[in-house]
């Protein structure tokens, strides 16, 4: 596995698509919450969203503080049941913050409608997310994505804080893995 073409079908985004379009959120992010009287909250949700955070927090020119949050959606034999837990929680208390929940990407939907859901309860002054990938063809619950990177088709995505098994999160770009690799599994 030393050659990338070993394991990356095609570059879906390169680093400097995906630069740009991250260069774009940020901006829209700054203007739209230019008015609010606290710093805006954004949460990072890892792992997946550590490359992404790192990246949109330096394009959003207002003040920011940061905080991560690490979910699941996954019971141990790893089938997805629609259940999401929080693994690891916020360090804020998120009672009348604005909170901008940054996430690698949307597929079925059910870990970013429990967490709207999960911070409207605490009493958030408002919730949005910023997704970079969305895969709309998967989608098995209705969810708002405020801000996406780019609607992307229903391909397995590697790469800039993506995962498969933990693997190839520190490639620059976005690639689509090969299937020899996960039929392997
Ligand atoms: P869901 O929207 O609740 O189904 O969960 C989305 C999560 O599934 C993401 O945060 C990723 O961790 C994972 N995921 C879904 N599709 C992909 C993909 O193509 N590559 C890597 N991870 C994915
Ligand atoms: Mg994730």
């Amino acid at each position: 596995m030393k050659n990338t073409e070993d394991y990356i079908e095609r570059v879906l985004f390169t680093e400097e698509e995906i630069s740009a379009r991250v260069a774009e959120l940020g901006k829209q992010i700054s203007e739209d919450y230019k008015d609010i009287d606290s710093p805006l909250l954004t949460v990072g949700v890892l792992n997946g969203a550590i490359v992404f955070f790192a990246d949109l927090v330096r394009k959003i020119t207002i003040p920011v503080q940061f905080d991560n949050l690490i979910a699941s959606s996954y019971d141990m034999n790893s089938h997805s049941s629609g259940k999401v837990n929080i693994l690891k929680n916020l360090e804020n208390n998120v009672k009348g913050r604005h909170i901008l929940l940054i996430e690698d990407i949307i597929d079925s939907g059910t870990t970013m409608n429990y967490l709207l859901g999960y911070f409207k309860d605490k009493k958030a002054a408002s919730v949005k997310i910023c997704a970079l990938l969305n895969k709309p063809s998967r989608r098995k619950v209705d969810v708002k994505i405020d801000y996406c990177g780019f609607d992307i088709p229903d391909e397995f995505i590697v790469g800039y804080g993506l995962d498969f098994a933990q693997h190839y999160r520190n490639l620059p770009y976005l690639g689509v893995l090969r299937h020899s690799i996960y039929e392997k599994k």
